[in-house]
């Protein structure tokens, strides 16, 4: 009891630390599409006093992890031994990787409480750093055990950054977003002569669903109707980023110079007969989240098999009202 009251003693008010878990996981979410093979993380860092004295995130694959890169701007900025409390959306690595464990660079701090939001899903990783700050004295705390009205937002935030990268480490294959626009009648075709009916804020939408997926899975007969760039353009992409664009095109029907196109966009076309095949050879290739920009032929193929993690609906009502936008996760998706 004596230490429980302690460690409540020791903790930052509620408010300090939701607003501290959405500043780290915005952070993460801006670089999520940049860091494969490693998840997108972010971290904050604040004093005693709830002042935050860093908010950084992981960049790239062999770069700084976001806790190193936080604890550095706080060496930078002469805070280093005003660091109190770290709060990070995925639990701090304890082994030695292409960098060295965060949790001893916790530990080289005057760090007394790390709240984390989602524990390593890695299964080959025993042991993660929460134990180990912890054996080390550290108090360490769970965003479910968050007693704020924001807790449950910004758990399912941390959770969807997380599951991308979740779902590559547990089956080898992708997280599969759907992304499906659908017109007032409920029709996904555009009418004649254009590609698409949904408003500017929806194109945004679309194009930064395209830019945290690190390929797209599209049919033959979607290419042969639009000849669709499958770029980011609404907003600007990854610095250096390259991804895979996946046909299905059994029969052949996707020409050459389609191809030849895609590859002067910087994509990395490849085409298949089959979705498992297409789905284990994105996993093979380091793909984490794949989007899904498909007609009703393969979309609805890819939903009858279940093999999706994540449907976004984009509904376009009256041309003087927003879109819809619906987003709902597959629950029941085995492997
Ligand atoms: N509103 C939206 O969100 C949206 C998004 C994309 C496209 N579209 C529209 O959709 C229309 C095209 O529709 P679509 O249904 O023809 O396009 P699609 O689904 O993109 O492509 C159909 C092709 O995919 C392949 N395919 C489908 N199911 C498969 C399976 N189970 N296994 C292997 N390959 C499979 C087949 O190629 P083979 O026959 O060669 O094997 C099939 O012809 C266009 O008008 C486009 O504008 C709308």
């Amino acid at each position: 009891m004596g230490a429980l009251n302690d460690r409540t003693a020791l903790s930052l008010p509620t408010g300090i630390i939701a607003d501290a878990f959405a500043r780290a996981i915005a952070a993460a979410a801006d670089l999520a599409g940049a860091t494969s093979p490693n998840p997108p993380v972010g971290c904050a860092i604040l004093d005693a006093a709830g002042n935050i004295l860093a908010v950084e995130a992981h960049r790239k694959a062999g770069g700084l992890h976001a806790e190193a890169r936080a604890i550095a701007a706080c060496q930078a900025a002469g805070t280093t031994g005003r660091i109190h409390t770290v709060v990070v959306t995925l639990e701090p690595c304890n082994h030695h990787g292409r960098t060295p464990p965060c949790s001893e660079a916790i530990l080289s701090t005057p760090t007394r409480e790390v709240w984390i939001a989602e524990t390593d899903p890695n299964p080959r990783v025993e042991g993660g750093g929460a134990s180990r700050l912890a054996a080390a004295g550290l108090s360490v705390r769970h965003l479910s055990e968050l007693d704020h009205p924001d807790a449950g937002q910004l758990s399912a935030e941390a959770e969807r950054l997380i599951a991308p990268f979740a779902t590559w480490v547990t089956t080898g294959r992708p997280f599969v977003t759907i992304k499906q626009a659908l017109d007032d009648t409920g029709s996904m075709i555009p009418p004649p002569g254009r590609k698409t009916f949904t408003s500017e804020a929806s194109l945004t939408l679309a194009h930064s669903m395209r830019r945290r997926a690190d390929a797209i899975l599209t049919g033959s007969g979607t290419i042969l109707a639009d000849r669709p760039e499958f770029t980011v353009r609404h907003l600007p992409d990854h610095p250096g980023k390259s991804r895979i664009l996946a046909i299905l095109d059994r029969r052949g029907r996707v020409p050459a110079d389609d191809l030849a196109e895609a590859t002067r966009r910087g994509l990395r076309p490849i085409l298949f007969g089959d979705i498992g095949d297409a789905l284990t050879r994105l996993g093979n290739e380091g793909v984490h989240e794949v989007l899904v920009e498909a007609g009703p032929e393969l979309m609805g193929a890819i939903l009858a098999a279940n093999l999706w993690d994540e449907l976004v609906i984009i509904r376009r009502t009256r041309s003087d009202l927003p879109d819809q936008i619906t987003v709902s996760r597959n629950r029941t998706k085995k492997g």
